[in-house]
């Protein structure tokens, strides 16, 4: 069994964070969100993992490397463009050969892995075994109706008018029988090779297509909200440690890390909340469902909610709650004259300044 990961893509509802970097090296509770997936793959005990790379495959393989600081061993495979999911399985062919394969979306994070659907799968063999949620928003997702018996009578793609609100999770298994299926469709009308479409000529050529609900949280953090949810989520579990320093005037409560190297001065933190390593909070308060990235600096500030990556400056602003900084971005107030809202920000950035 080998695992297929897809970290290519555009990443357009993530700008402009992903004009920079990859969506899938987005840190979730200071963790890249594709290191989630690749834990669950080993966990698994499938170790021969092909990771699809596609503009941003410098900055995947700097952070995955050769796979063994994760216990995997990385194949990177270039995808010219993010053409689809199929797209993505056929450019795979030669890594896959004839073997079983995991397919897991490289933005995607589950609860409790995924080591009984692949024990499930290597024990029956179908042609693809699929993962199923119900989601409020079924027009967003890939969606799957189910026959009587729930077996899989169809597959839909973003539909307009959902026919269930059974939503295809982002991890599937597959025999090698996708490939051929995956040979013979044509692209939809967003251009793109659908996996849908690709599973769908197997349930059509009468091939085994099983599908099980996943009983815990599914998150695809394609977007900011989901993002900050997927962070609320993670750092629910989270236990605590300190191995940052904090005087005498900060306190903290709860479960929060304080990576090595931080420094607390006069601060308050309440958990869950994770401090990367070698930042400065002074006068600051850091509230519930944070996560401040390595290297950055907080002075007289309120964080609640947020994720800011490596190496942001955040002084004097008031609260900031619901936010996603990129990298090495600065928010300050100034006293320079005219007293206005100065702004650099990259295309596509949205900020909200409050009334009053
Ligand atoms: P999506 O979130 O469906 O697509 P995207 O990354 O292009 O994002 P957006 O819609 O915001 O533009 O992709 C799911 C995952 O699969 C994600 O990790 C990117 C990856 N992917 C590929 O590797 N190749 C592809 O051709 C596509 C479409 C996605």
């Amino acid at each position: 069994m080998k695992a297929l990961v897809l970290a290519g893509g555009a990443g357009t509802r993530l700008r402009p964070i992903t004009y920079t970097s990859a969506k899938q090296l987005v840190p979730v509770a200071n963790k890249p969100i594709l290191f989630y997936g690749l834990e669950q793959i080993r966990d698994a005990g499938v170790t021969d993992v092909g990771i699809i790379v596609g503009d941003t495959h410098e900055e995947i393989e700097a952070a995955v490397g050769d796979g063994s600081a994760l216990g995997i061993r990385a194949t990177y495979i270039k995808q010219d463009a993010p053409l689809g999911l199929a797209h993505a399985v056929l450019t795979a062919a030669e890594f896959l050969g004839d073997d079983d394969f995991v397919m897991f979306l490289g933005d995607n994070l589950i609860e409790g892995g995924i080591t009984g659907v692949v024990e499930a799968f290597e024990r029956d063999r179908p042609a693809a075994q699929l993962l199923l949620k119900r989601v409020p928003d079924p027009q967003r997702f890939g969606i799957a109706v189910l026959n009587e018996d729930g077996s899989i009578s169809r597959l839909v793609e973003k539909p307009a008018d959902p026919p269930s609100d059974l939503a295809l999770v982002g991890v599937y298994l597959f025999t090698s029988a996708i490939l051929d299926a995956a040979r013979r469709i044509e692209p939809s009308w967003r251009g793109e090779l659908e996996i849908t479409d690709a599973i769908q000529q197997l349930i059509d050529d009468g091939a085994s297509v099983r599908a099980s609900e996943v009983e815990g949280w599914w998150l695809d953090t394609g977007k900011k909200d989901e993002l900050l949810d997927a962070n609320r989520i993670v750092l629910g579990a989270i236990k605590r440690r300190i191995d940052g320093t904090c005087d005498e005037t900060s306190t903290v409560t709860g479960e929060v890390i304080i990576e090595a190297g931080a420094e607390l001065h006069g601060t308050t933190v309440r958990g869950p909340v994770v401090i990367g390593a070698g930042s400065k909070l002074v006068d600051a308060y850091v509230g519930p469902f944070t996560s401040v990235g390595p290297g950055c600096l907080l002075e007289s500030c309120e964080i609640e909610f947020s994720v800011l990556l490596a190496g942001c400056t955040v002084r004097d602003i008031g609260r900031l709650e619901g936010s996603l900084l990129g990298r090495e971005v600065t928010l300050e107030r100034t006293v320079r004259r005219p007293a206005v809202h100065r702004v650099m920000l990259g295309d596509h950035a949205q900020v909200e300044i409050a009334k009053g």
